[in-house]
């Protein structure tokens, strides 16, 4: 895609940048496999201190010790990460002797967890996948995905998955995952920004134009990214912004009961006013 056509400024797409896109509507371009992006992705999950493509490794910490004492994680359990990055938690589930495998489709997340987490815990596993094709059958007793990661699927993928996840439980298994609720409802904006130097998206300069859209169950970033040359990419992102109900009966639908819901994955109650849901789910 060009916004340069015939020499001239192609107005549609410059249009089309500015607008709401339809919900759900795909990107022209890769984002978390994208060579350089996940280059830039992997600094900021290794940052200690952003919450950003990873928490901070204080709220990692909080969240695996939730999570490793609510299941009793030990030496018999086995654990999924879906969409693991690059074994931040995996590598703190390792520590109780539970063997887990680590999913995601970012290679150079998988690569840096082979070696900088499987050279230490050999009871872990790592496989570069896309977690909508999980295909197993009773393996695990716990299944997690954590940072919303569940938000972004459009309800048809967010069904698929539930469904493979159910299918790789065993009787009785967990699903442990975070997401975004109706309060979190952001407001519509547009901003321009210019990276004479590059940035996020590019070590190129380019222009971004971010566009915010509200939709009744969701929130959606668009981002337009032109390079000098007119060159255009358009990423988007979707969150479903969830209720109690909505999501319980999902998991309903799907099979699954509710066990504990609670603010987030640190184990903190419930409040009117939470902006996430910590999820505990079991195989009915
Ligand atoms: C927001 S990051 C969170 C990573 C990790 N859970 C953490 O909190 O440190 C989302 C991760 O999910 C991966 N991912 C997104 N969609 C995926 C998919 N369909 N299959 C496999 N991995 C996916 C991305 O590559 C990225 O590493």
């Amino acid at each position: 895609m060009n916004i340069i056509k015939d020499n001239k400024l192609d107005m549609e797409a410059l249009k089309d940048a500015l607008k709401r896109p339809e919900i759900w509507k795909q990107s022209t371009s890769k984002f978390w496999d994208d060579e350089y992006i996940s280059l830039q992705m992997l600094n900021s999950h290794l940052d200690p201190e952003i919450e950003a493509a990873s928490r901070t490794r204080e709220q990692i910490e909080a969240e695996t010790n939730f999570i490793i004492n609510y299941t009793d994680m030990n030496g018999n359990k086995r654990v999924v990460d879906l969409g693991c990055g690059p074994g931040l938690y995996a590598r703190e589930f390792a520590k109780t002797g539970a063997r887990i495998t680590g999913i995601d489709y970012s290679e150079r997340s998988i690569n840096y967890a082979f070696e900088h987490v499987k050279s230490t815990y050999k009871n872990t596993d790592f496989i570069n996948m896309n977690y909508l094709d999980l295909d197993y059958n009773e393996s695990f007793d716990i299944a997690t995905l954590i940072f919303y990661d569940f938000c972004v699927l459009s309800t048809k993928d967010q069904n698929r998955l539930l469904a493979n996840i159910h299918r790789a439980l065993k009787s009785n298994g967990i699903f442990i995952f975070d997401v975004v609720t109706e309060n979190r409802k952001t407001s519509e904006a547009t901003s321009i920004l210019v990276f004479d130097k590059g940035g996020f998206w590019s070590p190129e300069p380019y222009i971004e134009i971010l566009k915010t859209s509200i939709y009744e169950e969701a929130e959606g970033m668009q981002y337009t990214i032109i390079a000098e040359d007119g060159t255009t990419r358009v990423i988007r992102l979707y969150h479903r912004l969830f209720g109690l109900e909505a999501i319980t009966s999902l998991l309903n639908d799907n099979h699954f009961e509710v066990e504990r819901i609670y603010k987030n994955l640190q184990g903190e109650p419930l409040g009117e006013d939470s902006e996430t849901f910590g999820i505990i789910a079991k195989k009915a």
